[in-house]
């Protein structure tokens, strides 16, 4: 007996993915290079214009800490006015909460790293005050209207610590679910999590949370973000962070690069039937404009292959 391909999809993957592209603040924050308003503005168009309806569009942290965020306000007073987009922007602390809503921004992720060295330099905190941190801030955004999510950041790997239980992350998940943000992210920070965490992970969070309120963040540093999706949306993980060219990395964690590319995630989406609603040539677009203020190849299989099908196409 043949079996039915779409049965058996359909089994296996959910229909519809939501994905959050990060490029303009954790690709960006981490590039040396000058990167004028106008053309992180002109990133978040592109995405807008491609279909992408979920940006992380800069943060509202120290400027001596990371310089390339320095004009996050300009940024968020720069982009189009549309309800139908949603523009998040990450906070490291109350402070950085006053200013995201003095602009503002309505929704905005903050950050707990699972590991106490981690948390330390990422944001000079102890993982217990970053917690009371965000119950403060949780607070503040139910009086304010604004939304919020909370990323669990070396949920996996920990570039001082190495390999984290799926046990420890689960508590520190239970304890950031219990403070009621709209989303917690799973965040791969350093790109060493493989598909049997991942799997584990998610597996036993799937049991104690409603996953429609979990996200994953994978860095591709080491070529494994795809299969950790894959890893993910066997376990009916449906929401997804990824970068327009594959664009960053973290300036806290060493070697660390950018989130899978979009174009990657889409393409492989596309391909398994699962809808992101983000058209692929549009999006290409996007990244040759990162190619060109990058002046360097995005880390990008599917443009990479794009790029030489027009080169081929227009000799
Ligand atoms: N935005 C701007 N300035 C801020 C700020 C924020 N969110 N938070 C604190 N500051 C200022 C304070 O006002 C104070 O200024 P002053 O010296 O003029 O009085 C100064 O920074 C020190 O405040 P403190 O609370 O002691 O902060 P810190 O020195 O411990 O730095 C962070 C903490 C979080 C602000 C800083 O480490 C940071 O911005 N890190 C970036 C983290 C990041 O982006 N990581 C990547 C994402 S995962
Ligand atoms: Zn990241």
């Amino acid at each position: 007996m043949t079996a039915n391909l779409d049965s058996i999809r359909t089994n296996l993957w959910p229909s519809r993915v939501a994905i959050t592209d990060v490029a303009p603040r954790d690709g960006l924050q981490n590039e040396s290079y000058p990167v004028s308003t106008r053309e992180k503005v002109a990133l978040i168009e592109g995405l807008i214009e491609a279909g992408v309806r979920r940006i992380e569009t800069t943060s509202f942290v120290h400027p001596k800490a990371v310089p390339q965020m320095a004009d996050a306000a300009e940024v968020i007073a720069g982009v189009p006015k549309r309800s139908d987009v949603v523009y998040h922007a990450l906070i490291p602390n109350l402070k950085g909460y006053e200013r995201a809503l003095a602009c503002g921004v309505t929704h905005m992720g903050l950050v707990i790293c699972l590991t106490e060295s981690m948390n330390q330099a990422n944001i000079r905190m102890s993982v217990g005050e970053t917690l009371e941190v965000s119950r403060v801030v949780m607070d503040r955004s139910r009086v304010d209207g604004v939304t919020l999510r909370i990323y669990l950041s070396v949920a996996f790997v920990c570039p001082f610590e190495g390999v984290q239980q799926p046990g420890k992350a689960v508590e520190l998940a239970d304890a950031i679910m219990a403070l009621g943000p709209e989303e917690l992210c799973l965040a791969d920070t350093v790109g060493r999590g493989t598909p049997n965490q991942v799997a584990a992970l998610v597996a036993l969070l799937r049991h104690r949370h409603d996953l429609n309120r979990i996200s994953a963040h994978f860095h591709n540093t080491y070529d494994l973000a795809l299969a950790n999706t894959i890893a993910a949306l066997q376990q009916g993980l449906a929401r997804f962070d990824s970068s327009v060219a594959g664009l960053g990395g973290c300036p806290f964690s060493p070697g660390a690069t950018g989130n899978a590319a979009t174009e990657d995630l889409v393409n492989m989406l596309n391909g398994m039937g699962v809808e992101t609603g983000i058209d692929l040539d549009k999006l290409c677009k996007v990244s040759a404009e990162v190619e060109r203020f990058s002046g360097r190849m995005p880390a990008s299989a599917y443009y990479r292959a794009w790029t030489s099908r027009k080169r081929s196409q227009s000799a």
